[in-house]
């Protein structure tokens, strides 16, 4: 169901701290989990921070090279007159491998555009991170029938700057904005709906080179949720918010 060359092997579960945990408590939280969390060749672990606290995280990580960790937006430019913005040169020399784009806090609270998405994209791949970008229709969206058009618009114009080799090189990850941080989780069902579409829209977009595209599901995961997400029909990982902030109860979800 997931495509003939789906190639996705380990799933991937991500946190996103969003606007939570300074250095201090990023540094508490990942004793506690780490005493945890064996590393596991079957799963592959990631964090996405506040940049004020990737530092302390890295520093907290040295022993855990397997675990991979993130900022949580950047700014299109490399430098400049830029105040109160990161750049995507600037994640990477601080040690982030990993980007989320258009995460729907971006789009629907500080009015980013699919343009701007797209943009932020192409500066992640230029600089050497990795992006997941971020799709998801919100709840009118969804009642009028429009998820697929959302996702698949969303996806065209985050991907557009990308050679289809460089597309077989970021993660997706599908968020239904009226999941996300409300407790209503979208059933496995209709997760993989629109998972098995946006799989469907890479291939499109870059052939071979789409089947290789993890595609996550996020919005409400919970430890009680995770495992049947997990076995939906073309889900490869969860991006995790408000369940990622507690660390046994993030250990829990990641030996799921
Ligand atoms: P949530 O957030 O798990 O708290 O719903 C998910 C996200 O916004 O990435």
């Amino acid at each position: 169901m997931t495509g003939a060359a789906h190639e996705v092997k380990t799933p991937i579960f991500a946190a996103n701290w969003k606007m939570n945990s300074g250095p201090t408590e990023s540094r508490a939280f990942l004793r506690t989990f780490l005493a945890r969390n064996a590393r596991r060749p079957d799963r592959t672990v990631m964090f996405f921070p506040p940049a004020l606290s990737l530092a302390a995280v890295r520093d907290s990580l040295r022993e855990r090279p397997d675990i991979l960790v993130g900022v949580q937006n950047i700014h299109w430019e490399a430098k400049g007159a830029f105040t109160g913005e990161n750049s995507a040169p600037i994640a990477k020399d601080a040690g982030a491998t990993h980007v989320l784009v258009g995460h729907s806090e971006r789009r629907h609270v500080f009015g980013e555009t699919d343009e701007q998405t797209g943009k932020k994209v192409a500066a992640a791949v230029a600089a050497g991170l990795t992006p997941m970008l971020c799709v998801g229709e919100k709840l009118e969206e969804r009642e009028r029938g429009e998820t697929e058009a959302v996702v698949v618009r969303q996806l065209r114009a985050g991907l557009a700057a990308l050679s289809n080799a460089q597309i077989a090189s970021v993660l997706i990850a599908y968020e239904p904005v009226w999941a996300i941080g409300t407790g209503r989780t979208a059933t496995p069902a209709d997760a993989s709906v629109v998972h098995v579409a946006t799989r469907r829209e890479l291939t499109s977009i870059a052939g071979e080179h789409g089947a290789k595209v993890p595609i996550l599901y996020g919005g409400s995961v919970n430890a009680q949720n995770v495992r049947a997400l997990l076995d939906a029909p073309g889900v490869d990982g969860v991006l995790v918010g408000g369940a990622s902030l507690d660390a046994e109860g993030w250990a829990t979800i990641v030996r799921s």
